[in-house]
Protein backbone atom coordinates (compact mmCIF):
# COMPACT_ATOMS: atom_id res chain seq x y z
CA UNK A 1 0.00 0.00 0.00
CA UNK A 2 2.99 2.67 1.16
CA UNK A 3 4.99 1.58 -2.09
CA UNK A 4 1.35 2.01 -4.54
CA UNK A 5 1.55 5.28 -2.70
CA UNK A 6 5.10 6.59 -3.11
CA UNK A 7 4.40 5.51 -7.10
CA UNK A 8 1.62 7.47 -7.93
CA UNK A 9 3.20 10.23 -6.14
CA UNK A 10 5.98 9.92 -8.77
CA UNK A 11 3.71 9.16 -12.23
CA UNK A 12 2.31 12.57 -10.69
CA UNK A 13 5.33 14.55 -10.60
CA UNK A 14 6.41 13.74 -14.00
CA UNK A 15 3.44 13.76 -15.89
CA UNK A 16 3.69 17.09 -17.40
CA UNK A 17 1.03 19.35 -18.71
CA UNK A 18 0.41 22.02 -21.76
CA UNK A 19 -1.01 24.84 -20.98
CA UNK A 20 -3.13 27.03 -23.80
CA UNK A 21 -3.82 30.75 -23.05
CA UNK A 22 -6.56 31.88 -25.95
CA UNK A 23 -6.82 35.50 -26.34
CA UNK A 24 -9.39 37.35 -28.48
CA UNK A 25 -8.14 40.39 -29.25
CA UNK A 26 -10.47 41.97 -31.74
CA UNK A 27 -12.28 44.65 -29.10
CA UNK A 28 -15.25 44.98 -31.02
CA UNK A 29 -16.13 41.21 -31.91
CA UNK A 30 -17.17 38.17 -29.72
CA UNK A 31 -15.21 34.74 -31.13
CA UNK A 32 -17.13 31.71 -30.39
CA UNK A 33 -13.98 29.58 -29.25
CA UNK A 34 -14.36 25.78 -30.14
CA UNK A 35 -11.39 22.79 -29.54
CA UNK A 36 -11.42 19.75 -31.04
CA UNK A 37 -8.62 16.96 -29.53
CA UNK A 38 -7.12 14.42 -26.63
CA UNK A 39 -9.34 16.24 -24.26
CA UNK A 40 -11.18 19.21 -24.62
CA UNK A 41 -14.06 21.98 -23.50
CA UNK A 42 -17.34 22.53 -24.38
CA UNK A 43 -17.26 25.85 -27.02
CA UNK A 44 -17.23 28.88 -25.05
CA UNK A 45 -17.11 32.54 -26.08
CA UNK A 46 -14.33 35.34 -25.68
CA UNK A 47 -15.48 38.89 -25.62
CA UNK A 48 -13.24 41.18 -27.40
CA UNK A 49 -10.34 41.76 -25.08
CA UNK A 50 -10.87 38.17 -22.79
CA UNK A 51 -8.46 35.63 -22.50
CA UNK A 52 -8.83 32.42 -21.03
CA UNK A 53 -6.32 29.44 -20.12
CA UNK A 54 -6.70 25.70 -20.45
CA UNK A 55 -4.71 23.17 -19.10
CA UNK A 56 -4.22 19.47 -20.19
CA UNK A 57 -2.20 16.32 -19.50
CA UNK A 58 0.30 15.90 -22.27
CA UNK A 59 0.12 13.74 -24.48
CA UNK A 60 -2.12 16.49 -26.38
CA UNK A 61 -3.05 16.29 -30.22
CA UNK A 62 -5.77 18.48 -31.76
CA UNK A 63 -7.04 22.09 -33.39
CA UNK A 64 -8.63 25.11 -31.73
CA UNK A 65 -10.89 27.23 -34.00
CA UNK A 66 -13.44 30.34 -33.02
CA UNK A 67 -16.20 31.19 -35.41
CA UNK A 68 -17.36 35.19 -35.39
CA UNK A 69 -20.65 34.50 -37.39
CA UNK A 70 -22.79 32.43 -34.96
CA UNK A 71 -22.62 31.74 -30.89
CA UNK A 72 -23.63 28.62 -30.09
CA UNK A 73 -23.85 24.82 -30.73
CA UNK A 74 -27.20 25.26 -31.91
CA UNK A 75 -26.37 27.87 -34.18
CA UNK A 76 -22.78 26.81 -35.79
CA UNK A 77 -23.30 23.31 -34.99
CA UNK A 78 -21.10 20.51 -33.17
CA UNK A 79 -17.65 20.96 -33.62
CA UNK A 80 -16.15 19.14 -36.72
CA UNK A 81 -15.04 20.04 -40.19
CA UNK A 82 -16.46 23.36 -40.96
CA UNK A 83 -14.30 26.06 -42.95
CA UNK A 84 -12.53 27.67 -40.18
CA UNK A 85 -9.17 28.85 -39.79
CA UNK A 86 -7.03 26.18 -37.40
CA UNK A 87 -4.56 26.01 -35.07
CA UNK A 88 -3.21 22.59 -34.80
CA UNK A 89 -0.65 21.26 -32.09
CA UNK A 90 0.38 18.06 -31.07
CA UNK A 91 2.74 18.28 -27.93
CA UNK A 92 4.32 15.46 -25.69
CA UNK A 93 7.01 16.00 -22.87
CA UNK A 94 7.23 19.43 -24.08
CA UNK A 95 7.95 18.96 -27.74
CA UNK A 96 5.43 20.25 -30.06
CA UNK A 97 4.72 20.26 -33.87
CA UNK A 98 2.38 23.02 -34.46
CA UNK A 99 1.07 25.02 -37.48
CA UNK A 100 -1.88 26.96 -38.45
CA UNK A 101 -4.03 25.56 -42.01
CA UNK A 102 -6.43 26.66 -43.97
CA UNK A 103 -6.95 23.63 -45.43
CA UNK A 104 -10.47 23.82 -44.49
CA UNK A 105 -10.82 27.20 -45.64
CA UNK A 106 -9.95 30.81 -43.93
CA UNK A 107 -12.58 33.06 -41.53
CA UNK A 108 -10.86 35.02 -39.19
CA UNK A 109 -7.27 35.77 -38.33
CA UNK A 110 -5.28 33.76 -36.28
CA UNK A 111 -1.85 33.35 -34.46
CA UNK A 112 -0.12 30.93 -32.81
CA UNK A 113 3.13 31.29 -30.41
CA UNK A 114 4.98 29.75 -27.86
CA UNK A 115 5.82 30.92 -24.38
CA UNK A 116 9.84 30.44 -23.08
CA UNK A 117 10.38 27.53 -25.67
CA UNK A 118 13.52 26.19 -26.35
CA UNK A 119 14.50 25.40 -30.29
CA UNK A 120 17.44 25.27 -32.44
CA UNK A 121 17.08 28.73 -33.39
CA UNK A 122 16.01 27.88 -37.03
CA UNK A 123 13.30 29.66 -38.78
CA UNK A 124 10.33 27.55 -37.89
CA UNK A 125 11.51 26.73 -34.39
CA UNK A 126 9.32 28.35 -31.59
CA UNK A 127 8.43 31.01 -33.85
CA UNK A 128 4.75 32.80 -33.83
CA UNK A 129 3.20 31.66 -36.75
CA UNK A 130 0.44 34.01 -37.69
CA UNK A 131 -2.36 33.92 -40.89
CA UNK A 132 -3.32 37.93 -40.45
CA UNK A 133 -4.87 39.19 -44.28
CA UNK A 134 -8.20 40.34 -45.39
CA UNK A 135 -8.54 37.09 -47.08
CA UNK A 136 -12.53 37.26 -46.62
CA UNK A 137 -12.65 40.59 -49.14
CA UNK A 138 -10.05 38.98 -51.91
CA UNK A 139 -12.00 35.69 -52.02
CA UNK A 140 -12.68 34.35 -54.99
CA UNK A 141 -16.14 34.68 -56.07
CA UNK A 142 -17.07 30.45 -55.86
CA UNK A 143 -15.37 29.61 -52.91
CA UNK A 144 -17.50 32.42 -50.61
CA UNK A 145 -19.08 30.54 -48.11
CA UNK A 146 -22.21 32.48 -46.92
CA UNK A 147 -24.43 31.61 -44.01
CA UNK A 148 -28.58 32.13 -43.67
CA UNK A 149 -28.15 35.69 -43.45
CA UNK A 150 -26.14 36.15 -46.15
CA UNK A 151 -23.20 37.16 -44.48
CA UNK A 152 -19.70 36.26 -45.98
CA UNK A 153 -18.52 33.77 -42.88
CA UNK A 154 -15.39 31.73 -44.76
CA UNK A 155 -13.26 31.59 -48.09
CA UNK A 156 -13.46 27.89 -48.06
CA UNK A 157 -11.02 25.35 -49.57
CA UNK A 158 -11.51 24.45 -53.10
CA UNK A 159 -11.83 20.76 -51.75
CA UNK A 160 -14.65 21.68 -49.27
CA UNK A 161 -16.33 23.00 -52.51
CA UNK A 162 -15.97 21.37 -55.71
CA UNK A 163 -15.05 18.06 -54.12
CA UNK A 164 -12.81 16.20 -56.46
CA UNK A 165 -10.32 14.02 -55.87
CA UNK A 166 -7.61 16.45 -57.06
CA UNK A 167 -8.34 19.38 -55.36
CA UNK A 168 -8.91 17.00 -51.90
CA UNK A 169 -5.70 14.66 -52.32
CA UNK A 170 -7.54 11.31 -52.01
CA UNK A 171 -7.93 8.48 -54.73
CA UNK A 172 -5.70 8.50 -57.26
CA UNK A 173 -4.47 11.86 -56.39
CA UNK A 174 -3.63 10.38 -52.43
CA UNK A 175 0.17 11.56 -52.65
CA UNK A 176 2.23 13.87 -52.15
CA UNK A 177 3.56 13.49 -55.92
CA UNK A 178 0.07 13.06 -57.40
CA UNK A 179 -1.61 15.56 -55.84
CA UNK A 180 0.77 19.20 -56.23
CA UNK A 181 -1.26 22.02 -56.55
CA UNK A 182 0.68 23.56 -59.61
CA UNK A 183 -1.67 20.57 -61.38
CA UNK A 184 -4.99 21.74 -60.34
CA UNK A 185 -6.89 23.36 -63.04
CA UNK A 186 -6.84 26.28 -60.75
CA UNK A 187 -4.24 26.82 -58.27
CA UNK A 188 -6.15 27.85 -55.20
CA UNK A 189 -3.92 26.62 -52.77
CA UNK A 190 -1.83 29.56 -54.07
CA UNK A 191 -4.42 32.32 -53.37
CA UNK A 192 -4.22 31.21 -49.09
CA UNK A 193 -0.27 30.63 -49.65
CA UNK A 194 0.39 34.33 -50.83
CA UNK A 195 -1.45 35.69 -48.17
CA UNK A 196 -0.60 33.48 -45.40
CA UNK A 197 2.57 32.05 -45.99
CA UNK A 198 2.77 30.29 -42.46
CA UNK A 199 -0.32 28.67 -43.33
CA UNK A 200 -0.64 24.59 -44.45
CA UNK A 201 -3.10 25.41 -47.59
CA UNK A 202 -4.26 22.01 -48.92
CA UNK A 203 -3.15 18.64 -47.57
CA UNK A 204 0.56 18.21 -49.41
CA UNK A 205 1.50 21.66 -48.58
CA UNK A 206 5.32 22.50 -47.71
CA UNK A 207 6.47 20.57 -44.53
CA UNK A 208 8.08 23.92 -43.76
CA UNK A 209 4.80 25.42 -42.58
CA UNK A 210 5.41 22.86 -39.25
CA UNK A 211 6.69 24.83 -36.37
CA UNK A 212 8.48 22.80 -33.82
CA UNK A 213 9.69 23.94 -29.59
CA UNK A 214 10.02 22.46 -27.00
CA UNK A 215 7.52 24.32 -24.47
CA UNK A 216 4.64 23.52 -22.21
CA UNK A 217 2.92 27.19 -23.07
CA UNK A 218 0.87 27.98 -26.28
CA UNK A 219 -0.53 31.26 -27.22
CA UNK A 220 -3.52 30.94 -29.23
CA UNK A 221 -4.82 34.45 -30.37
CA UNK A 222 -7.51 35.61 -32.66
CA UNK A 223 -6.82 38.73 -34.34
C1 LIG B 1 -6.97 40.51 -40.63
O1 LIG B 1 -5.68 41.10 -40.65
C2 LIG B 1 -5.49 42.03 -41.72
C3 LIG B 1 -4.03 42.46 -41.67
O2 LIG B 1 -3.70 43.00 -40.42
C4 LIG B 1 -6.47 43.18 -41.60
O3 LIG B 1 -6.30 44.04 -42.69
C5 LIG B 1 -7.89 42.63 -41.58
O4 LIG B 1 -8.81 43.66 -41.36
C6 LIG B 1 -8.04 41.59 -40.48
N1 LIG B 1 -9.37 41.00 -40.58
C7 LIG B 1 -10.27 41.16 -39.65
C8 LIG B 1 -11.59 40.52 -39.89
O5 LIG B 1 -10.04 41.78 -38.62
C1 LIG C 1 0.78 26.91 -57.34
O1 LIG C 1 0.97 27.34 -56.01
C2 LIG C 1 2.10 26.81 -55.37
C3 LIG C 1 2.08 27.31 -53.96
O2 LIG C 1 2.06 28.70 -53.92
C4 LIG C 1 3.35 27.26 -56.12
O3 LIG C 1 4.47 26.66 -55.51
C5 LIG C 1 3.26 26.85 -57.55
O4 LIG C 1 4.35 27.35 -58.26
C6 LIG C 1 1.95 27.34 -58.17
N1 LIG C 1 1.84 26.84 -59.52
C7 LIG C 1 1.40 27.57 -60.53
C8 LIG C 1 1.33 26.88 -61.83
O5 LIG C 1 1.08 28.73 -60.40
Amino acid sequence: MFVNFALLLTLLSTASAVEFQIINNSPATPVFVQLLGTQYPDPFVLQGGQQTTLTYDEPWSGRIWGRVDCYSVEECGAAGPIPASLAEITVGDGMAFYDLSLVDGFNINLSMEPVDGHGDGGPYSCQKSECAYPILDDCPEELKLYNAEHELVSCQAACNVFQTDLYCCRGEHSTPDTCKSSDWPVNYSSFFKERCPDAYCYAYDDQQSTFTCDSNRYVVTFL
